[in-house]
Formats: C-alpha cells, structure tokens, sequence
C-alpha cells in the first residue's frame, strides 16, 4: 500500500499573478476550501497517513493553515459554534513534514527533495493546483495498479489537440481497461510533433528509483528539472504505465479553470447551489437579452 503522499508546492504560479505575489497559489480558495487541502483530503481517504509538503519563498500561509489555531478554536468554542470548531479541527490531527526547495528548479528538483522523507518506498504525488472532484475514484485505481504491477503509474487526461502544448503527451500501448504501457512522453509539444493527445495530469504513484535518476538529470525544458524527462528514462529501463481518467479534473492553477472549478462545486455545495444557480440564471438571462 502507499502511505506517503508528496505536495509539491513550491511554484511561482506565474499564471495566477498577481494573487499569487506574496501568497502561495496553493491557499487559493474553492468555495471555501484551500486548493491544497482539496489534495490533502484525497489522499488522506485513500489511506495516506505520511504528507509531505515541499514549500518555498511565500508559502507559509500554508504551514499555518495545516496548524492548530489555539485562539479561533477557543473563541468558537467558548461561543458554541461546534460545526465551525470541527471544520477547523478536521485536518490539525495529521503529521506534516515540510520540506524547503530554496529555488523553483522544477517539479523533478521539487520531487528529489521529498527523497530523505519517503525512504525507499513507492510514493503518491499530488498537485494541488489540479483539482479533481472529491469522490472520484482516481486515486485508489492508480494505487491499485501501481501496487499490482509494482510499477510507476501516472494519470492520464484526453486533450484537445489545441492543448498539448500545455502538457507532458505520452506516447504508449493500450493494454485496455484505460491502462496504457509508456514508451516515452514529450514535454509540451507542438500539436503537430505530439504523438498522442494523452497529456499527463497531477497525479502519479511513483517508484523510489525515480530519485537515482532525478539526482543525476540535467535541467530540461525551461532550464527546469523536469519530472517528464526522468519519467522517460525510467519508461526505458522498466515498465512505466498511465491509468487514462474520464472524470472531471479542473486546471485551478489557471484562471479560466479556477473559475470553471469555482462555479461546479459551488453549484455542488448543498448550502449555496438554490441562490448561487439562481444568480447564474439571472446573469445569464441579462447576457442574452442585452
Ligand atoms: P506548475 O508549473 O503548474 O506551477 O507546476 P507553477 O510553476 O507554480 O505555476 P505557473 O506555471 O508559474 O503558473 C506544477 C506543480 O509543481 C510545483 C508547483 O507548485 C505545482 O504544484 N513546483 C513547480 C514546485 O514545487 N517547484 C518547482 O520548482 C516548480
């Protein structure tokens, strides 16, 4: 089973500027409910009971969030307000151990840090910014897989052709039941040299020699450790699959998909969907007319 979990966090958020100047990207509220916490959750229901979080400049915002608040909590429940004082105890129960990447060399270089953590054993990894609608079974499938066939299993998406150049495509065999054998991927290609529109999403069972190989990669794309080229290497040496998902996945680390996300789960809360639908509808009838 997999029982460490890795938040790599430690990005610029360069597309969500200039919110994201002196606050972590990663605090950015769904709703009512910090992007990272969203990914915490979920691997915390699959049975994750080690977090690692790899931070940097600006982001202690998050350490505290996942703190004890001894004065809210007192004030709460001296004022009997019982629901409020579970929500914001429901996570303060976990062990964190937060890792400091001291430059934002990449998502490869932000993975090898977690290596003195997850200590020879296979690990999930987590972005938070890619949001995937709580309940969806993602997750416990990969590890299942992962677990199997003790090989290393990334999520898959189905991107439009005009999107491939916003991801890692892989190149792979079908061996059914949405599972795909890697050959190689390619870090944001143009769509023309794209081999398949099978773009890698934030989620990924890791095995523990991704690290032998991170230490010694060279800056890639960007001048960034990529994660992508390492994964490549590996999909030589051994098999490397992809689980393709066909639930919904929300790119909240851009704006348009911060707000598509926004809109769902709002629409999804039990306590807001009646006045926030009617609002939408109001809105939408004025677009039309006008
Ligand atoms: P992204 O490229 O999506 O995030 O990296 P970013 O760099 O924060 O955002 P933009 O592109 O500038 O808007 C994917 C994930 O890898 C982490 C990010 O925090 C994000 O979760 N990351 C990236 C690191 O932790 N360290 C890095 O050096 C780079």
């Amino acid at each position: 089973m997999i029982k460490k979990a890795v938040f790599p966090a430690a990005g610029l958020g360069t597309r969500f500027l200039p919110a994201t100047k002196a606050s972590p990207k990663e605090m950015l509220p769904l709703v009512d409910k910090p992007l990272i916490q969203y990914a915490v959750e979920e691997a915390r229901d699959c049975g994750c009971e080690e977090l690692i979080i790899i931070t940097g400049k600006q982001k202690r915002a998050i350490e505290d969030h996942f703190d004890s608040a001894f004065e809210l909590e007192d004030v709460l429940m001296k004022k009997g307000k019982k629901e409020l004082l579970e929500m914001v105890r429901k996570l303060s129960h976990i062990n964190f151990a937060y890792i400091r990447q001291r430059a934002p060399l990449g998502l490869g270089h932000a993975i090898l840090c977690a290596k003195p953590f997850v200590n020879g054993e296979s690990f999930a990894v987590l972005l938070s910014d890619d949001v995937i609608a709580p309940g969806s079974t993602l997750l416990p499938e990969m590890i299942k897989i992962a677990t199997e066939k003790g090989a290393t299993v990334i999520a898959l998406e189905m991107v439009e052709e005009s999107e491939v150049e916003k991801y890692g495509i892989i190149e792979g065999d079908d061996e059914g039941g949405g599972l795909y054998r890697i050959r190689g991927l390619v870090e944001k290609p143009k769509p023309k040299d794209a081999p398949s529109r099978m773009g890698v999403i934030g989620r990924y069972i890791l095995t523990p020699d991704i690290f032998d190989i991170l230490e010694t990669l060279a800056p890639g794309k960007g001048g960034e450790v990529q994660l992508t080229d390492a994964l490549n290497i590996l999909a030589a040496r051994r098999p490397v699959y992809g689980y393709l998902f066909e639930g919904k996945r929300y790119d909240a680390g851009d704006k348009l998909g911060f707000l598509e996300a926004t809109v769902e789960l709002a629409l999804k809360d039990s306590a807001l969907s009646a006045g926030f639908r009617k609002f939408l509808v109001g809105l939408m009838n004025n677009e039309l007319s006008s």
